[in-house]
């Protein structure tokens, strides 16, 4: 027992918090939402990644809040921004985007010490045929991943969702990276599988907080390292995609404390219609 925290921690060092948390746990979630709403309009042909980190780093500031990953372990940016087969932490850089590029946008901050953690994805100009695919797959499989939310199941039962979903559609979940814990830290226990069998795995119980974030390739599941040690790829270079929300296990299921305030979690096709 943390005198500081309260709640109880299970045999598997998962944290479950009080009923009161979720309310700083939404807070947090709303601002990194937020964030990524508002850089819609800023991911166009011709745009440099570098620029949506510095708009991304002014909102994260005029929000009184504080970037997670600016100093977590050397990192120096307020977002990854991971660029066609760049599978996860892609380096904000000077390079432009193209049209038909897609991205993801990843932002944590961390407002009255809770930690708010999302990504989604977004495309310069408009999509392509393959890519939109890829994306709809990934995002569904998330929502299904959530769905499996709810005290009494099992991470597996998270995994497995997502897995037998994505597989089903002839692509492949990386293993290579995991969705965690978090609430008033960025990274705790456990590490949320984007695959697995159903029944295994800790058991989901109310008051866990943590984040699901399936990266989907369309072709292999094998990821390489580059040499700046953070930009992961398919190893095979076929596109992949990402969405991630933050959610908590609440008496019946779950709460997603990273919902879109303006609807736009999932917005490439709008986007796509509206150039
Ligand atoms: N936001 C990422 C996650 O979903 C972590 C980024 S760590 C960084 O866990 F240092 F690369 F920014
Ligand atoms: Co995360
Ligand atoms: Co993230």
């Amino acid at each position: 027992m943390d005198e500081k925290h309260h709640g109880r921690i299970t045999k598997e060092g998962i944290r479950l918090h009080e009923s009161a948390d979720f309310a700083g746990m939404h807070k947090a979630g709303q601002v990194a939402a937020r964030i990524l709403d508002e850089i819609t309009e800023h991911v166009f042909p011709g745009q440099t990644t570098e620029e949506i980190d510095r708009i991304i780093t002014e909102k994260v500031n005029a929000a009184g809040a504080k970037s997670a990953t600016i100093g977590y372990r050397g990192y120096q940016h307020a977002s990854c921004i991971s660029v066609n087969h760049v599978v996860c932490h892609g380096i904000p850089s000077t390079k432009t985007l193209k049209p038909g590029d897609i991205l993801n946008i990843d932002v944590t901050v961390i407002v009255d010490g809770w930690f708010g953690d999302t990504s989604r994805m977004y495309v310069a100009g408009e999509l392509p045929r393959k890519a939109e695919r890829l994306i709809q797959v990934t995002y569904d499989a998330l929502m299904l991943g959530i769905e499996a939310v709810r005290p009494g199941n099992t991470f597996g039962d998270i995994g497995h969702a997502i897995q037998s979903y994505v597989e089903s559609q002839r692509m492949s979940v990386v293993r290579d990276f995991c969705g965690h814990g978090l609430g008033r830290v960025f990274h705790a226990p456990p590490n949320v599988l984007h695959y697995g069998r159903p029944g295994h795995g800790p058991r989901l119980e109310e008051g866990m907080f943590f984040t699901i974030e399936p990266m989907v390739n369309l072709g292999r599941p094998e990821t390489k390292i580059l040499a700046d040690d953070w930009t992961a790829v398919t190893r095979d270079k076929s596109l992949s995609a990402q969405f991630e929300h933050s959610v908590g296990v609440t008496t019946s299921g779950f709460e997603i404390f990273t919902l879109s305030p303006a609807g736009l979690f999932h917005p490439t096709y709008q986007q796509a219609q509206a150039r």
